[in-house]
C-alpha cells in the first residue's frame, strides 16, 4: 500500500468542530468572494513560486482562491481541504477551470496531507494555520511530503492587528456572529516546529503581504536528504 493510500484509508480525524454544520456553511458562504480570489492569496502563491512540471500542494484550500492561480501558472495541483460543503464547491468550480486537468481535490488535513513522501515541490496554506489541531503532526507532515529543497510559506492574515483593514470584522473583539474563530498563531512557536522536524531556512515573522499585516513562516526541505 502506498502512502497515499495508506492516508486516504485513515480516518482523517480532521475537522474543527467550528467547520461543521449548517452554521459553518453558512459563515462560509459570507466569506465566498476572499475564497474565490484573494490579493493575500495571489501573493502566497506568487511567494512560493510555483512553476510548470512542479507539483504542489494548497493545505485548507477554501474555494481554490491559492489552487487556481497556481494551476494558471502551469503546477500541478492538489487542493487539500478537509471539509466535505467546502471540498463540494471546489469540485464544481474546478469543472468550470480551464486548468481543471492541472487540479486534484482531495480530502485531507494539514495533519494528515494526501500525498506520498517526497513527492511536492512546494505547498502553502493561507489563512488555515489556526484551524489546526495538531500543529506538530502538521509539521512532520509537510516534511514527510516535500522532495528535497521544496518550498513552504504558511499565512495567517492578523486580524487582530488594528492596522488590517478588516480587524473590526474579524478581530477578536469583533461580534460573535461575524467572528470567524481566528486565535492568532504564535509564529516562533510555529516556525520553531518547523526547525524542529529538520526543515530548513525556517524565517518566521510579522510582515505585511499584499498591504496586510500576516505571520509568515517560510521555509525549506534540506536538499540532498
Ligand atoms: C478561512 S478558510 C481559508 C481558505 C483558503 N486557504 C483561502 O485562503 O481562501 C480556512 C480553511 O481551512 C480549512 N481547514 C480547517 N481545518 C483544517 C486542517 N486541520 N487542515 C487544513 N485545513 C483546514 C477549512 O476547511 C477552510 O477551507
Amino acid at each position: 500500500m502506498s502512502d497515499h493510500d495508506h492516508h486516504r484509508n485513515h480516518d482523517h480525524g480532521h475537522g474543527h468542530a467550528s467547520d461543521q454544520g449548517v452554521k459553518a456553511m453558512f459563515r462560509y458562504l459570507r466569506w465566498a468572494p476572499q475564497l474565490w480570489r484573494s490579493d493575500i492569496n495571489d501573493a502566497v502563491v506568487d511567494l512560493v513560486g510555483p512553476v510548470e512540471g512542479e507539483t504542489v500542494l494548497d493545505i485548507g484550500a477554501g474555494l481554490g482562491a491559492g489552487a487556481f492561480r497556481a494551476a494558471r501558472a502551469g503546477a500541478s495541483v492538489v487542493a487539500v481541504e478537509p471539509t466535505p460543503f467546502l471540498r463540494r464547491l471546489l469540485v464544481i468550480r474546478r469543472i468550470f477551470e480551464r486548468e481543471r486537468q492541472r487540479i486534484t481535490v482531495a480530502d485531507g488535513s494539514a495533519e494528515h496531507l494526501p500525498a506520498d513522501s517526497q513527492t511536492i515541490d512546494a505547498l502553502w496554506a493561507v489563512n488555515t494555520m489556526h484551524h489546526w489541531i495538531d500543529a506538530d503532526a502538521a509539521a512532520l507532515e509537510m516534511k514527510r511530503v516535500l522532495v528535497p529543497g521544496g518550498r513552504v510559506a504558511l499565512v495567517d492574515e492578523d486580524f487582530e492587528n488594528p492596522e488590517h483593514p478588516e480587524h473590526e470584522r474579524f478581530g477578536a473583539n469583533a461580534d460573535d456572529h461575524e467572528h470567524h474563530g481566528f486565535t492568532k498563531v504564535d509564529v516562533e512557536q510555529m516556525g520553531d516546529r518547523l526547525r524542529r522536524v529538520g526543515l530548513v531556512d525556517v524565517v518566521a515573522s510579522e510582515r505585511q503581504l499584499a498591504g496586510r499585516p500576516v505571520i509568515a513562516i517560510t521555509a525549506r526541505a534540506a536538499a540532498g536528504r
